[in-house]
Order: structure tokens, then C-alpha cells, then sequence
């Protein structure tokens, strides 16, 4: 898209998320700072999908079907814009959940038929990436992002503190060749950008996404789901030491990863102590969920950290950026960022609001993307980088 100043309506429905965003864009000069968040309305079904242990496709459709009228609109009026100030229509085209998808997809190309408007369908694990452009509108902003749980709003995102608690713009840092690391429930992947709009495959997962292993990790402790968000709260407590899990692939020459080796070795911790007949030993003591927690999450932490900064130095990058929800972790967050910064590259992680699946990073994707006509726009949960 060429013009320098755009209204860009996102929209988000590849998972258990019904989110609509409304970005302003204005990048005369540069693509640095030019994103605005105007309105991100984020409506999960966390709590619908806790009883089952996971997200079950169909329930997870008919509530996007529910929703994503209401959430749209509640994006247009929080931005305070109407379908006339709207220049283009950005969804999520894969990958993700096939019937979850279809609905944000057949909404975007309903509206872009019936209000003419372009349409720009957005690849999810790129637009994780992009959530780092609009790392420095939370405090630039006097529409902070605004996020919508159930009906309940969450506060204002605080404003960034990079080194000496000196405020700082963190796009501005935002220099090519990028190195990004996407994890989230469905990836882990190591992502090579010459450009704004060039993306190549470094590395990935072999199995098991990262995320997909911190679920997995609390349903086998049977704590519930999402597991990352209770597994990093509980391994705050926890002894990363107090089990030698596994690194899988530390030591492999590519950038692949691995996790299902460590999930395997947490699951066989648990049945050694379900065998053990003392009470002290269960593993509904606290303490032992405390300690496979935090051992589980220093494991995973480990390869991440390891890998991507072997290839950040391998590819001689400038900016690092993270994202997607297990960016969202603290401990990876802290320790990407210190080891970043021994080899003197800056780091990019958005604020956790951007980090899980919300449609501002849609709109930012649909800007850097390309417009097709709305009946050649189909939904593709198996999407890959291209
Ligand atoms: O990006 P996302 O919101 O959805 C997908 O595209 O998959 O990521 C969801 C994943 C879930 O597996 C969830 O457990 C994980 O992100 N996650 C976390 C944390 N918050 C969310 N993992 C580790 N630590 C967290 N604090
Ligand atoms: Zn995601």
C-alpha cells in the first residue's frame, strides 16, 4: 500500500482471541514511529475454554461468530472513526484454527464488499513480529491500546523504561537486518529480515511449540489452561535447579528446536513421584509443582536464549525482536535482554499486551502487505513464511 497516511482496520480470529484494532499509519519519512494505536479490542475465551483443557475448534468458532461484529464496532468507536475513514481491511489469513479463521476471513471480505474497501490478508506469525513497530505508541499515545477480557478493561500499558530508567522510543531502534523469534502456542521459529517485507525462515521447531510445551507442562501438573501464564507465576517460588531437564538440541549445528524431550523428562518426574507411597512426596505438593515448574521454565528458557543469539551473531543482525505469548514470559524476557545486550545488540520485545494474539500487529502487517481482491482471499491454517 503506497499512501502515507492510513486508517488500517485489523482483525484477529486465529485462535480464541476476537479482536479488532484501529491503527493510524503515517510514514512519510520513515516506517519508524508511525503506527498509532487508536483502539485494540481484545474478547478472549480463556475462561470458556479452561473447562475443556484446551481450546476446542468448534466452541471456539461460534463464539468468534458471536463476537466479532460487536468487537469490530467497539474498535471503531474507541477509535472514534467510522467505516468512511477506513482506507484497508487487514486480517489474518493463517495460520491458525481453520473455522476460527473462516469467520474473521468471511467478515473482512463482507466488509471490504459491501463498504469497497482493500483488503490485505496478513500471515499471524509475521505480525507477531510486527507488534515490535508499535512498541513505543503505548507512552506516544494519547489513545494507550485498550484491551476488552470478557467485559472487563484493563488499565493503561505503563510506559517502556529502557537502560538508566531513560524513556526511550523503541522503534527508533529498529535497524535491518532483524533477527525475530516468534513463540507462541503453535511456533517456535526463527525468522531472517533484510527489509520491512522480507522474511526467511532460519530455524523452527522439530515437534512441540514452546508455548505448546508450557500447556502441555501444566496439564501434566493438571494446574490448567493456558499453562504459561501459571507456570511462570509459580516457578517465581520454584528451584530452577531442583531437576536436570533436558536442552534439547542446545548443541545442534542448525537453528532448529526441540521441546517434546523436555516435556517427556517433566512427565516422567511426575510418574516417579506418583509411585512413591510417603505424602511428603506428591505432586500436588506444592513445593514439587513449584520446582518442576521453575526447572521446566530455565530448560526452555535456555535453548531459546542459546539459539537465538547464536544466530544473531551467526547473521550479524542489528536489532533482536521477540514475540508472540510466550514472549509474555518474564524470565525469557529478562534473559534474552541481558544477553543481548553482552553482545551489544538491541533487543525489542513489545509490551505483553502485544506479545499474545491481538489484532494491532494485524493492521501493522497489512500496512507492510499486499492488497488482493476480496474473492481471492481464503482462509489457510496450515500459512507458511513466504
Ligand atoms: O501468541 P499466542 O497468544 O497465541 C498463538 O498464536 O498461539 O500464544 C499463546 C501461548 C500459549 O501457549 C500460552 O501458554 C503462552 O502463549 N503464554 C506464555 C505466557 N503467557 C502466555 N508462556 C510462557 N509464559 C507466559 N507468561
Ligand atoms: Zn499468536
Amino acid at each position: 500500500m503506497r499512501k502515507s497516511r492510513q486508517i488500517i482496520l485489523g482483525i484477529e480470529s486465529s485462535c480464541d482471541e476476537t479482536s479488532a484494532a484501529v491503527v493510524s499509519v503515517n510514514c512519510q519519512l520513515s516506517t519508524v514511529n508511525c503506527f498509532e494505536i487508536l483502539s485494540n479490542i481484545v474478547l478472549s475465551q480463556i475462561d470458556i475454554h479452561k473447562k475443556y483443557g484446551g481450546v476446542v475448534p468448534e466452541v471456539a468458532a461460534r463464539q468468534h461468530v458471536k463476537n466479532i461484529l460487536p468487537v469490530i464496532q467497539g474498535a471503531l468507536d474507541e477509535a472514534k472513526v467510522s467505516e468512511k475513514d477506513i482506507d484497508a481491511i487487514a486480517i489474518t489469513q493463517g495460520p491458525g484454527l481453520i473455522t476460527s479463521l473462516m469467520v474473521g476471513v468471511e467478515t473482512a471480505r463482507t466488509l471490504a464488499y459491501v463498504w469497497d474497501k482493500p483488503c490485505v490478508p496478513v500471515n499471524h506469525i509475521k505480525a507477531h513480529v510486527y507488534a515490535a513497530w508499535l512498541s513505543s505508541n503505548a507512552h506516544n499515545s494519547p489513545h494507550s491500546p485498550l484491551s476488552l477480557r470478557g467485559e472487563e478493561k484493563i488499565d493503561r500499558v505503563p510506559p517502556l523504561k529502557v537502560r538508566g530508567g531513560q524513556e526511550e522510543l523503541l522503534s527508533e531502534l529498529i535497524k535491518f537486518p532483524i533477527l525475530a523469534l516468534v513463540v507462541s502456542g503453535g511456533h517456535t521459529e526463527l525468522l531472517f529480515m533484510k527489509n520491512e517485507k522480507s522474511f526467511k525462515k532460519i530455524g523452527q521447531t522439530l515437534d512441540d511449540a514452546a508455548g505448546e510445551a508450557f500447556d502441555k507442562v501444566a496439564k501434566i501438573l493438571d494446574l490448567g489452561y493456558p499453562g504459561g501464564p501459571i507456570i511462570s507465576k509459580l516457578a517465581e517460588t520454584g528451584n530452577p535447579q531442583a531437576f536436570a531437564f533436558p536442552r534439547g538440541m542446545m548443541k545442534s549445528p542448525d537453528f532448529n528446536f526441540s521441546f517434546s524431550g523436555l516435556k517427556t523428562a517433566v512427565l516422567y518426574a511426575v510418574q516417579g513421584i506418583q509411585k512413591q507411597k510417603h505424602k511428603k512426596f506428591q505432586v500436588s505438593s506444592f513445593k514439587f509443582q513449584e520446582n518442576v515448574a521453575a526447572s521446566f521454565q530455565q530448560a526452555a528458557t535456555d535453548v531459546l536464549v542459546y539459539k537465538t543469539i547464536k544466530a544473531a551473531q551467526q547473521y550479524k543482525i542489528k536489532t533482536l525482536i521477540m514475540g508472540g505469548g510466550v514472549a509474555a514470559n518474564k524470565l525469557l524476557r529478562e534473559t534474552m535482554r541481558t544477553e543481548a545486550e553482552k553482545i551489544h545488540i538491541p533487543f525489542i520485545v513489545p509490551e505483553i499486551k502485544l506479545c499474545t494474539d491481538n489484532a494491532a500487529p494485524i493492521a501493522v502487517a497489512g500496512y507492510f502487505g499486499k492488497v488482493m481482491p476480496w474473492q481471492k482471499i481464503e482462509a489457510d491454517s496450515g500459512l507458511e513464511i513466504k
